[in-house]
């Protein structure tokens, strides 16, 4: 697919790649965790994360880089710089959703990798410290947590989170570390207060460059998201004795919850969503009236006080359904991730990149969630977006014209070109 380009004066050069090995690398990842059931399940710290973590690290090694594995897993190539200073870093995650793409997350790891490899061959030592990171996890598919990998270099974990937080078999993330030879008492000390600019490339993953036919997207802003857990409460009863009328049907009553919370973001308009993407049932037997239903709202905004309405909202109304319904409800905050504004300096980095490649990239808010939100509590962190093919993305036919992959990535090296070879700060 070829888009129009708003061409204007080249003020530098754009770094080559090679445009082969990015896209054989792509899909050479996208085999690590391919899904019987279609696209790619690639969980933390399971054995399709390991094999590609593997994959990631004998790359960087092949590029010459110093590697390593920190504390909890994220895999870091470094080349030193000539006069030191603070790191620049650029990367995404390895992890996907159950059934996901091959671009979310990997797109940022194999792109950082190529861009540091190509400027390295290019350009030889960089002036400051130059570093290439996959990052373990930011999909929250496995354990009931999120952004693992990038709290942890950032100092946000909570406490005991590792021996608290479990999957779905019950494995807790600490055990389940322990199995891939990472010590959960050492989770702190993944750590990095030595990391000046943090620079993701990431598939757009909505509709917003490829309707317009537009290549490149600079992000200002990425949502804030709030994850709640709704559990409620009626009776369980006999499916053949109990008459409809004097029935307490917990799942009844959140089928109701599940529309109103829909309705609430509908009603609040654009960019607010609103999310039920897992529901339960108790004692969940063919001929029993469910007693229990539990289900998780993701509720999303760019703005931080839209969305605590959006949020109040939601509650309020499955507050008013339980009581129509004679039903008890409980509404638990799970997580809640403020909206980030994003670096203006390295954005700016980013358009002078963008603009050598002659685009003048789109400035664009982030309604999916990224590892560099949190990254820019530790550095100033920036992300360009390359279109997604029908807006699709978190399923596995997930997809990005392959030029505007390499242009991207072209684009990315570009930009740690221009952060990396220049005097230290
Ligand atoms: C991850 O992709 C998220 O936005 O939750
Ligand atoms: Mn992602
Ligand atoms: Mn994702």
């Amino acid at each position: 697919m070829v888009h129009a380009q708003n061409v204007r004066v080249r003020t530098t050069e754009l770094v080559a790649i090679d445009e082969r090995r990015l896209l054989r690398r792509l899909n050479e990842l996208s085999q690590r965790g391919a899904a019987p059931e279609g696209g790619i399940t690639r969980l933390l710290y399971t054995p399709a994360w390991v094999s590609a973590m593997e994959l990631a690290s004998g790359w960087m090694k092949d590029a010459g880089l110093l590697v390593r594995r920190d504390a909890v897993g994220n895999v870091w190539g470094r080349v030193e710089g000539s006069r030191g200073g603070r790191a620049i870093v650029s990367g995404s995650h390895v992890d996907t959703v159950r059934c996901g793409g091959a671009l979310d997350g990997a797109l940022g790891v194999v792109a950082a990798v190529e861009a540091v490899t190509s400027l390295v061959a290019a350009f030889g030592r960089p002036t400051r410290i130059l570093e290439c990171v996959a990052i373990c996890e930011e999909e929250g598919s496995r354990f009931a947590t999120n952004l693992w990998g990038a709290r942890a270099i950032a100092d946000r974990l909570e406490p005991d989170e590792a021996a608290r937080v479990r999957d779905g078999d019950g494995v807790t993330l600490a055990e389940a570390m322990r199995g891939v030879g990472l010590d959960p008492a050492r989770a702190a000390q993944a750590v990095r207060r030595d990391i000046d600019a943090f620079v993701e490339l990431h598939v757009e993953q909505g509709p917003v460059l490829d309707e317009r036919g537009e290549r490149l997207g600079v992000v200002r802003v990425v949502a804030g998201t709030a994850h709640l857990e709704v559990t409620v409460r009626g009776e369980p009863d006999h499916a053949g004795a109990a008459a409809m009328e004097r029935r307490h049907d917990a799942l009844l009553g959140a089928s109701a919850m599940v529309l109103a919370v829909a309705e609430a973001a509908r009603e609040a308009g654009p960019p607010a969503v609103a999310t039920v993407g897992t529901i339960s049932v108790e004692p969940s037997q063919v001929n029993v009236v469910p007693g229990l239903a539990r289900f998780t709202v993701d509720a999303r905004h760019s703005e931080e006080r839209a969305r605590a309405e959006l949020v109040a909202e939601i509650t309020r109304r499955c507050k008013v359904v339980a009581r129509e319904r004679d039903l008890a409800v409980e509404v638990r905050a799970l997580r809640d991730r403020p909206a980030v504004t994003l670096s203006e300096r390295v954005g700016d980095v980013l358009r002078r990149a963008c603009l050598a490649a002659g685009v003048t990239p789109r400035d664009m808010t982030s309604g999916a969630g990224h590892d560099a939100q949190i990254l820019s509590v530790a550095a100033s962190a920036a992300m360009l977006f390359v279109p997604s093919i029908g807006g699709r993305s978190h399923r596995g036919d997930e997809a990005t014209a392959a030029e505007d992959v390499v242009l991207g990535t072209r684009v990315l090296a570009t930009a740690l070109r221009e952060l990396a070879y220049e005097a230290p700060r």
